[in-house]
């Protein structure tokens, strides 16, 4: 079926977990492109930093994604406040958990469950009926590659983004034959606040690093900016894309899934020694 554009710039839309990463770099790409943007963040200074580089229309709101109700209350806002057809809405917020099955803390798991996959539901159910009223627009629901694959001590995590997947591709069947669509963006990994802001209880790889050091590993092995990141993602979308994988490692966690979907830790533990041994070097010349 060929893809039906959607075009972006210069139209409205609204951002979840939009003080930081990922979130801000959308906020800012899309409002130098003239979109009004209403953004949305339980961090209210991030979400004030973020307003403030902006130069367009921005509609600003301090929000938990975990609150159904507030996620109605805020689309009712954002649909008073609009003045042109709302063209997406960025279910983007989320965080980490990193914890062995084993070790998992509940209240971890339950939290990170609510924001990641509950979040991104709320925000769907919450806008969809502007879209729909619209018969234009798009739902672009954040998943992650670890939404393509499970990996060791991300279950939570693996589980919520599965879950997004899965959701988010139910609803792209349900709209079939309207105005209305649903995306999938799977990022591999982003310099962004992500495994800073984790709930980390101690190095589940019994490697004795501290959080810290785990964020910093974590950030050195990533190959892509947010501001990258955000390119991708609008590229994508105004491709008419159903499915958005942001960086090269993306490409390959895409390729394991399909031609190694019970063996591909070999290739990423592999793949995760040689980078590492690279940083020590790197670090020690
Ligand atoms: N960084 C990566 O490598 C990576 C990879 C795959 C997927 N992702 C996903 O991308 C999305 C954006 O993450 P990021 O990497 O930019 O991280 P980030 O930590 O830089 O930004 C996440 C934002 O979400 C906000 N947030 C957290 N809990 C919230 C809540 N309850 N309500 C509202 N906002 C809340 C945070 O305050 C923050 O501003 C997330 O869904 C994440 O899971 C990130």
């Amino acid at each position: 079926m060929p893809r039906t554009p959607r075009p972006l710039s210069g139209h409205p839309v609204m951002i979840t977990g939009a003080a930081s990463g990922i979130g801000r770099s959308l906020a800012q790409l899309l409002s130098a492109k003239g979109s009004p943007v209403a953004i949305a963040d339980i961090d209210e200074t991030g979400l004030k930093e973020t307003a403030a580089s902006l130069t367009g229309p921005v509609l600003t709101r301090v929000l938990d994604v975990r609150d159904a109700a507030d996620q109605r209350t805020f689309a009712d806002e954002v649909h008073d406040w609009l003045t042109a057809p709302l063209a997406a809405v960025f279910n983007n917020a989320g965080v980490g958990v990193a914890s062995s099955v084993l070790d998992a803390v509940p209240e971890d798991d339950e939290w990170l469950r609510q924001i990641n996959f509950d979040g991104v539901v709320n925000g769907t159910r919450a806008f969809l009926p502007i879209l729909v009223e619209q018969d234009h627009g798009v739902i672009v629901n954040t998943s992650s590659v670890f939404g393509l694959l499970g990996m060791p001590n991300q279950s939570a995590y693996c589980a919520a983004k599965f879950a997004v997947r899965g959701f988010t591709d139910a609803l792209r069947q349900e709209l079939r034959g309207t105005g209305v669509s649903a995306v999938n963006v799977h990022p591999g990994g982003i310099r962004t606040n992500i495994a800073r802001n984790a709930r980390v209880h101690k190095d589940p790889e019994g490697r004795g690093r501290t959080h810290q050091q785990m964020a910093a590993e974590f950030e050195a092995a990533t190959l892509t900016t947010p501001q990258k990141a955000a390119e991708i993602i609008c590229r994508g979308v105004e491709h008419g894309k159903s499915r958005i994988l942001v960086g090269p490692d993306a490409y390959l966690f895409d390729i394991l899934a399909r031609v190694a979907p019970t063996r591909y830790y070999s290739v990423i533990e592999l793949l995760e020694r040689l980078l590492r041994t690279r940083n020590t070097a790197g670090a020690q010349s």
